[in-house]
Order: C-alpha cells, then structure tokens, then sequence
C-alpha cells in the first residue's frame, strides 16, 4: 500500500495527457525542498491545451508547492519545466505571466477599495495621451465580463470589496481572460462559497475550457472535481500518485489514492458515471 516510484498512469499504457498532442505544460521530475522536508519528489505532471486538470491531495501533499513552482515564485531544486515542448527557466510571476499562465491564488490578490474596472487592469493600464483611458477600460472589462456570461454584477464600477465570493472569483478569472492566459491555476476557488456561487464558478471554469483555456484546479472537493475535470492528478507526500483521464476514476479510488498513495489495481477501471454506491 504504498506509492510506488513511478506514478501509475491509467488510462492505458502511457494514455499522456492529449493522446500525442504536445501538453501546453509539462513538469518533469520536479523536485523542491525545505531543509528537511521533501515537498516535492520527482513530480512529473501534463497539462494538455484546453482541458481541465484538477490537482488534488490530502493537506500537506504538495499541492502549493507543485502550484508556486509553476507560477515563478519558486524555483524548484530540480526537474524541468516545459511550457509548450521547450524547457523554461521561471525566474519569477511576470515570466510565467509572459507565457501565459495566470494564477489565481486563494486570497484572490483583489484590491477591495478598487472597483472591477481598476481591478481587471492593475498593473497593465490603458492610457490615452498619459491619462488613463477609463472608456476603453470600461468597455474592455464589460465585454470579458459579458463573454464569460458573468451576469450578476451591476455595476463594473463597483468596488470589489461590496461583491460576494463568486462575484469576486468572477473578476478574477475575467481578469486571466482579459490577459490572454493560456493556462489558469486555481487555488481551492470554490473553498469559500456557498452553493449557487460554487456553481457560477463551476460554470466560469467549463467556460474557460471551451474557450480553449486549460485549466490546473486545485481542489479538496470531490463534487467539484467530478464535475468538471477532464484529468485528475493525485499528490501523496509529495509525490505524483496517479494520473489520467477523470473517466478512469471514481470517488472511491480517488479517496484512497489521496489517503494512501494507491488504490485497487486498475484491472477493469471504473468508467463512465460513478459506478460506486457508496460514494455519494
Ligand atoms: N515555506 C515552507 N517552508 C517549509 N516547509 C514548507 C513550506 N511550504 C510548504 N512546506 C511543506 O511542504 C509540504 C507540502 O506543503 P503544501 O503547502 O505544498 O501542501 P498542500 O498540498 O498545498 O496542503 P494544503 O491542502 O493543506 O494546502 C508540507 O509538509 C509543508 O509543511
Ligand atoms: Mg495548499
């Protein structure tokens, strides 16, 4: 019952992320540690184009860790990086920002006392004539908004600290859209809300996919990674468990998975709709 040293890949043999395809991302043996704590042991990982991966794992797996690396703020003590096929050297967020990868943390890194405008555009302002172009901004922020269907908010000019947990969730995500993120990490984005507003989230992030953005959720609920993830990842103590297609996977095996590193052996995998009584 423990993680063997190669991740089982399920799915069939080496079924890697898009069949072929090159994965927007791909972590290779990535290594991080602190003094004496190994976060991160030789996690490979793929993350194909336009696809949901959920990231999931018990408290202290790593998952943070796997996520800071990606996202430049740390740099891992080894392995590689490769966005796209090349290997990448992440020197900090604005190189991951230029790649394309947008990280929307748990604290959402909103200002409360700006409103949604000025949020969406902080640190990329538009100017006419070295004035701030508030028109363009405007319709710039209404139109991202209203492609994501984001229909709740009334007024774009509100301060986000007035919104609810969604609305704010919303903004965030509006604003990776509006930066051209090819991929999005969200951080346990729905960990706050209740259920209408984890359902607009839901939505927000099937959205995303369809629009051809990937997305790297981390997340502890089973519901919300069953409802919209294409492939599920599992860390254990810091090492890549399983990955594979989200059809291969039932609650089940993924809770044993996220407990004790491996599951039943995936001779006849589950498919298709939960096929577990149980794991309501
Ligand atoms: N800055 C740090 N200094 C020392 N150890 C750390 C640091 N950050 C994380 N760790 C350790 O690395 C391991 C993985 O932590 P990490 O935060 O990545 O887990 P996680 O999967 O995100 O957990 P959670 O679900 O609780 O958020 C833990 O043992 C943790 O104590
Ligand atoms: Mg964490």
């Amino acid at each position: 019952m423990s993680t063997s040293d190669t991740p089982a890949v399920i799915g069939g043999a080496h079924a890697s992320a898009a069949e072929g395809a090159t994965p927007l991302l791909a972590l290779r043996a990535i290594t991080k540690t602190f003094g004496p704590v190994r976060a991160l042991t030789a996690v490979d990982l793929e993350v194909p184009p336009g696809q949901v991966t959920a990231l999931v794992g018990d408290n202290g797996a790593g998952k943070s860790s796997l996520i800071k690396t990606v996202s430049g703020l740390w740099p891992p003590d080894g392995g590689d990086i490769l966005w796209q096929g090349e290997p990448v050297h992440l020197h900090g967020p604005k190189d991951a920002e230029a790649l394309g990868i947008t990280t929307i943390y748990q604290d959402l890194a909103l200002c409360d006392n700006l409103d949604i405008v000025q949020n969406m555009f902080l640190g990329h302002e538009k100017l006419r004539r070295r004035l701030l172009d508030e028109a363009t901004m405007e319709i710039a922020a209404r139109g991202t908004l209203e492609d994501l269907s984001v229909t709740t908010v009334r007024s774009i000019r509100q301060p986000v600290a007035s919104l609810s947990g969604g609305q704010r969730q919303s903004v965030a995500v509006a604003k990776a859209v509006m930066s051209q993120a090819q991929l999005v990490i969200m951080d346990e984005p729905t960990a706050a809300l209740g259920v209408a507003q984890t359902t607009m989230v839901l939505e927000l992030i099937k959205r995303l996919s369809s629009r051809g953005v990937a997305v790297l959720l981390i997340s502890h609920n089973l519901n919300d990674v069953f409802e919209v993830a294409d492939r599920i990842a599992v860390l254990y103590l810091g090492q890549m468990a399983v990955n594979g297609p989200a059809a291969d996977f039932d609650r089940q095996s993924v809770v044993e998975y996220m407990t004790t590193g491996a599951a039943e052996p995936a001779g006849a995998p589950p498919r298709g709709p939960n096929p577990v009584p149980s794991a309501s």
